[in-house]
């Protein structure tokens, strides 16, 4: 009998992956909730294996031998700080410096030379990047602005960089890359401002690192920020939320941006719900809310 032919009770006792840990159906359920309602991520069982692989590390380090006793121990009060350790490496990090990069080209041509002409003339602008990873994103928006106002430091333009995941947060301020990972960053951006460390990479300079701020911050929360923003990028992270939620993200974030305010989304991403009357695309995942001008 294959495990898809047994009764659902005992196919929820018997392992989904094969391997060191016992880790069945009932234990992934367990934990696909704690997910979904810790971050909004929706997994599939097909996404077990990835579970198994990613979680089966903090059971060695814990000494534990099932899913069952880990299940227990990050839904007890005890298990609080581990519940954050199993969403760190339950999310996914991916991500590049000017990844998609038709968004940075459409940025620097449509939207900041409007913010650059405010803000010299004494006004104000922010920028969000709302699950930023390890930071190769907001850093992408500002060189991108340092391309345009290598002065950008002088005036009141910010970029707010957020993420659940408090490892990648910890890089995003650390600000250290690998040369290989920077190998996206056009070579006059790269030697102008960022520092040389060592062979092996480079570390954000004091200009760029001065206009990006990291913050923790879980999108399924309460939002502390009170102003608006012009730019929020938000991409490649609602696609892990089901259709309800991500409608639910769509319209907050459409909420937070001032009007003729631009929202980028991933490549696989799609505006449902009721921000999709509120924002005009130009087809390249690309929105602006209706409104006076940027
Ligand atoms: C695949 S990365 C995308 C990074 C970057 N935006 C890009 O496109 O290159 C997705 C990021 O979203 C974050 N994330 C997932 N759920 C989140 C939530 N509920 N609140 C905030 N960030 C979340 C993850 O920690 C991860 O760093």
């Amino acid at each position: 009998m294959t495990l898809a032919q047994t009764s659902p009770s005992r196919r929820a006792e018997q392992d989904l992956v094969k391997g060191e840990f016992a880790f069945t159906a009932d234990d992934f359920r367990h934990l696909a909730a704690m997910l979904h309602a810790d971050a909004g991520i929706a997994l599939v069982e097909a996404k077990a294996n990835l579970v198994y692989s990613r979680l089966a590390k903090r059971l060695r380090k814990l000494g534990l031998d099932s899913f069952k006793a880990y299940c227990a121990l990050v839904a007890s009060p005890a298990g609080a700080e581990e519940r954050q350790n199993m969403l760190a490496a339950l999310t996914t990090n991916v991500t590049r410096f000017f990844r998609e990069d038709h968004h940075f080209g459409h940025l620097k041509a449509q939207v900041l030379p409007n913010l650059i002409a405010r803000v010299r003339q004494g006004g104000r602008a922010r920028i969000w990047s709302a699950g930023c990873s390890s930071g190769q994103e907001p850093y992408s928006i500002a060189l991108t602005l340092l391309s345009l106002m290598p002065d950008a430091g002088r005036f009141d333009i910010k970029i707010l960089a957020t993420d659940i995941d408090p490892n990648v947060i910890a890089e995003g301020r650390q600000g250290y890359y690998s040369a290989e990972t920077c190998t996206p960053i056009a070579n006059d951006l790269l030697t102008r401002w960022f520092q040389a460390t060592g062979r092996e990479g480079w570390t954000v300079g004091p200009e760029l690192r001065q206009l990006v701020s990291f913050r923790e911050l879980n999108l399924m929360g309460n939002w502390p920020m009170r102003g608006q923003f012009d730019v929020i990028f938000c991409r490649n992270v609602a696609i892990y939320f089901e259709e309800e939620t991500q409608s639910r993200i769509w319209a907050r974030f459409t909420a937070q941006l001032s009007p003729g305010g631009s929202l980028y989304i991933g490549h696989s991403e799609r505006i449902s719900g009721s921000a999709a009357d509120l924002l005009s695309t130009d087809g390249l995942t690309t929105y602006r809310l209706r409104g006076a001008g940027a």
